[in-house]
């Protein structure tokens, strides 16, 4: 997959994965990824799939509908990518956390229902449910922080609200921060992440 690699000055934290969100490339959430955390390792990789000619990282049958069976490939694809990269780059592959707006955010999510154990944490910045009807693996106390709009059209407050508990009901430690705005990405939300950040990271 289509990325870049930032080695950063501590070894010790965890490298951040990310995921950008329809039409964007790996590069646009890295002034995000400083704010989180500067001296972090930094993995941003690029969705595959073009719509249009817009990067995204699955198909979707029409907005919020997904292509389920490109959903799972994908997810694989990305999942087998971190495995080749944490060996390639020599960075801990137990010690990912993603960050992801979206799109980025829906296969992040994706991540976590069907591959145990595979990241250390996520940043979802307006996600969605990725699949319903499945048995999620065990997330023990996995932290999750979830950036959500009250008036987002694309991820309405139930799809939040349904994600979280679906997430808890696995055992992952949710925290949800909500904003009056829509589907874009806010200072409260980026501010609220990098102290959820510090908290459990640092
Ligand atoms: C998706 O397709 O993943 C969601 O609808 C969000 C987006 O528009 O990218």
């Amino acid at each position: 997959m289509k990325h870049f690699y930032k080695k950063g000055q501590d070894e010790r934290k965890p490298t951040l994965l990310l995921l950008h969100g329809t039409g964007g490339t790996e590069n646009d959430l890295l002034p995000i990824a400083e704010i989180i955390d500067p001296t972090a390792s930094i993995l941003g990789v690029r969705g595959d799939v073009s719509e249009n000619g817009m990067n995204r990282y699955f198909k979707r049958i029409a907005e919020g509908v997904f292509d389920e069976e490109d959903l799972l490939f994908r997810t694989k694809e990305l999942s087998d990518f971190l495995d080749y990269a944490a060996e390639q780059y020599e960075f801990d592959r137990n010690n990912i956390v993603a960050m992801g707006y979206s799109n980025g955010a829906n296969i992040a999510g994706s991540l976590l229902f069907h591959y145990k154990n595979v990241l250390q944490g996520a940043i979802l910045l307006h996600p969605m449910v990725p699949r319903r009807g499945v048995d999620l693996p065990l997330m023990k106390n996995l932290p999750v922080f979830i950036g959500a709009g009250k008036n987002d059209p694309i991820c309405p407050a139930q799809e939040t609200e349904d994600l979280a508990a679906l997430l808890s009901e696995a055992g992952a430690s949710v925290q949800v921060y909500w904003d009056e705005q829509g589907h874009q990405l806010t200072r409260g939300e980026i501010i609220e992440a990098a102290k959820w950040y510090k908290r459990l990271f640092k």
